[in-house]
C-alpha cells in the first residue's frame, strides 16, 4: 500500500489518536452504532453546523430557524407514515448465530440489485442465489423491521405512554408550520431550517459515522407553490452544490444519484441523493434532496383536524408543497475529514496532515514559545496568545515537546498556522526583528516573520 493512499482506517485512527471521535461508551466495551465526539471533533462538528446555519439561514431572507423537541406526540409518526411499513428495513437473521443483517445489503454485497424489493422478492433472490450470512450460515426468512426507537413518557408504562425518539428532524418542522406562519408571516416560497439529533434503530450500523443509531441532521423544509416545485428544486440544487464547495469537497468527489421511482421513500415523488466518494467504500449517500409534495402537511392536517393551509395575500388558500434538503452532520464531517486527509513528504519524512479549510479547522492557529523554560519567551507568547484568543476564540496554546513535534501535532489536527515567539521576538538576536514572530503555514511548511501588530489582520484575511 502506498503511503499516500487515504484509507478509512487511517482516518479512524487519527480521529481516535487526536481526540476527534471516540467509540461510544468505550470503557464498557462500547455500544454499537454510537460514537462520541472528542474536543476536536466537537469543534469541527460545530464549525460545520455554524457554517451551514450561516449559509442556509442567516445569509438568506427566505429561511426561518426552529429547534423542536425530540420527543413528540406519537400521533405525529402515525400521520407521517413512520409507524408503518414505509419506515422499515428488511431484516434477516443468521439461523445459527442469531445475528441480524439488512437483507438488501447482503444482496448488494453479493452483487444482486436490491433496490425497491418486496419481502417476497428478497426471499426468492436469497434462495435463488444461495446467499448466506457473512458467517457462512443459512438465513431466516426476511421480515420488515421498523427503525424507530420506542420509549415511555411519564410514570405509567403501557401504550398510553408510548413515544418515539424522532427518526428525522423534519416532522418537528411540519408540526410547527402553522406556528411559524402565524408568528412570522412569511411569503412563499420560504423555508424552515433545523439542526438536531435523530435516532434510528439501524439493523446493521457500520462504516464509522456513516450508519449510526444516533446522529445529527441539518434539514430544511422549503415550502413552495405546487406549480413552482421544479424551478425551486433546481435553485436549491445549485445551493446544495455551493454548500459542498464551502466544505472543501472537490466536485469530482461528489455526484448526484436520481433515486429510481421504485426505491423512493414513502413520501417522495423525486429524490436526488448527493453521494461522496468515501475511501475504500466508493460513492455513497452524503445528503438527500427530496420533493415531498404536500404529503406531510396534508397528513398532519387530516390527522390533527387543524388547518395547515397557507393564505395568499389575495385570500387564496392551499397546502404548500415541500422541497427538503437533508444533510447528516456526521456524514459531512466524515467527508470533510476524508477530503482533508493528506500525506506528503517533508524534511525527508512522511507526514500526514489535515488540509482543512480555515473556517472548519478546530483551531485557527497555535501559539508557542520556542522554549518553555525561558520565562521571557513564555511571557511574550502568553501576551500574543491572549490577544489572538480574544479576537478569534479558537486559538491553541502549545508548549509540549520540541517545536518540530508541535508542528507535526498541529499539522495532524489541521491547524492552518503555527506562531512561534523566539529570541528575535525579544530583540535579542536581531534588533530589527523585535516584536515579530514566525508564522508557519501548515500546507507548505513555509515560515515568514510578521509583526505582532499585524497578526490579527494576517489571520483574518488568510484563507490557508
Ligand atoms: N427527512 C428526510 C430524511 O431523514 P434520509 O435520507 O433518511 O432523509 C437524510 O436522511 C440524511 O441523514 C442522509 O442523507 C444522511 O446524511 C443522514 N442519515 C440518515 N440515516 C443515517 C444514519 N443511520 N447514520 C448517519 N447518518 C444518517
Amino acid at each position: 500500500m502506498s503511503t499516500t493512499e487515504t484509507t478509512m482506517e487511517k482516518i479512524v485512527s487519527l480521529c481516535k489518536r487526536r481526540g476527534f471521535v471516540f467509540q461510544g461508551s468505550e470503557i464498557y466495551g462500547g455500544l454499537k452504532g454510537t460514537w462520541d465526539l472528542g474536543p476536536l471533533g466537537v469543534a469541527l462538528n460545530n464549525n460545520i453546523k455554524r457554517e451551514w446555519w450561516k449559509m442556509f439561514v442567516e445569509d438568506r431572507e427566505d429561511m426561518y430557524g426552529l429547534d423542536a423537541a425530540i420527543l413528540m406526540n406519537a400521533k405525529v409518526w402515525e400521520a407521517s407514515g413512520h409507524t408503518g411499513a414505509g419506515f422499515c428495513d428488511p431484516l434477516v437473521e443468521d439461523t445459527k448465530t442469531g445475528e441480524r443483517y439488512r437483507a438488501d445489503h447482503l444482496l448488494k454485497d453479493a452483487g444482486i440489485a436490491a433496490d425497491g424489493l418486496t419481502i417476497d422478492d428478497i426471499d426468492r433472490l436469497i434462495a435463488e442465489h444461495g446467499v448466506l450470512s457473512p458467517k457462512g450460515n443459512p438465513l431466516s426468512k426476511a421480515r420488515q423491521f421498523n427503525m424507530m426507537f420506542e420509549t415511555t413518557i411519564g410514570a405509567t408504562a403501557g401504550p398510553a405512554g408510548l413515544v418515539y425518539l424522532r427518526p428525522e428532524t423534519a416532522q418537528g418542522i411540519f408540526v410547527n408550520f402553522k406556528n411559524v406562519v402565524d408568528t412570522m408571516s412569511p411569503k412563499l416560497p420560504f423555508g424552515i431550517a433545523q439542526i438536531g439529533k435523530a435516532f434510528r434503530n439501524e439493523i446493521a450500523p457500520r462504516d464509522f459515522l456513516f450508519r449510526v443509531r444516533e446522529f445529527e441532521q441539518m434539514e430544511i423544509e422549503y415550502f413552495v407553490k405546487e406549480g413552482e416545485w421544479e424551478v425551486r428544486f433546481e435553485a436549491l440544487r445549485q445551493d446544495i452544490w455551493k454548500w459542498f464547495d464551502h466544505l472543501g469537497l472537490r466536485r469530482e468527489k461528489v455526484r448526484e444519484y436520481d433515486v429510481p421511482e421504485n426505491d423512493l421513500a414513502h413520501y417522495s415523488r423525486r429524490t436526488i441523493d448527493f453521494e461522496y466518494d468515501y475511501p475504500g467504500k466508493g460513492f455513497d449517500e452524503l445528503a438527500g434532496f427530496a420533493y415531498r409534495t404536500d404529503h406531510d402537511l396534508r397528513s398532519h392536517q387530516t390527522a390533527s383536524g387543524v388547518s395547515l393551509e397557507y393564505t395568499e395575500p389575495d385570500g387564496t388558500k392551499f397546502i404548500p408543497h415541500v422541497l427538503e434538503p437533508s444533510f447528516g452532520v456526521g456524514r459531512a464531517l466524515t467527508a470533510v475529514l476524508c477530503e482533508a486527509y493528506t500525506e506528503d513528504e517533508m524534511n525527508g519524512e512522511v507526514r500526514s496532515y489535515l488540509k482543512l479549510p480555515v473556517h472548519l479547522a478546530p483551531y485557527r492557529a497555535c501559539v508557542s514559545p520556542l522554549l518553555k523554560n525561558k520565562p521571557q519567551l513564555v511571557e511574550k507568547a502568553r501576551e500574543v496568545f491572549l490577544v489572538l484568543k480574544k479576537e478569534f476564540g479558537n486559538i491553541a496554546w502549545d508548549d509540549n515537546g520540541n517545536i518540530g513535534k508541535r508542528y507535526r501535532r498541529h499539522d495532524e489536527i489541521g491547524t492552518p498556522a503555527c506562531i512561534v515567539i523566539d529570541f528575535d521576538t525579544l530583540g535579542e538576536e536581531n534588533p530589527a526583528n523585535q516584536d515579530t514572530v514566525t508564522i508557519r503555514n501548515r500546507d507548505t511548511g513555509a515560515q515568514e516573520r510578521v509583526a505582532i501588530t499585524e497578526l490579527v489582520n494576517k489571520l483574518t484575511i488568510a484563507t490557508v
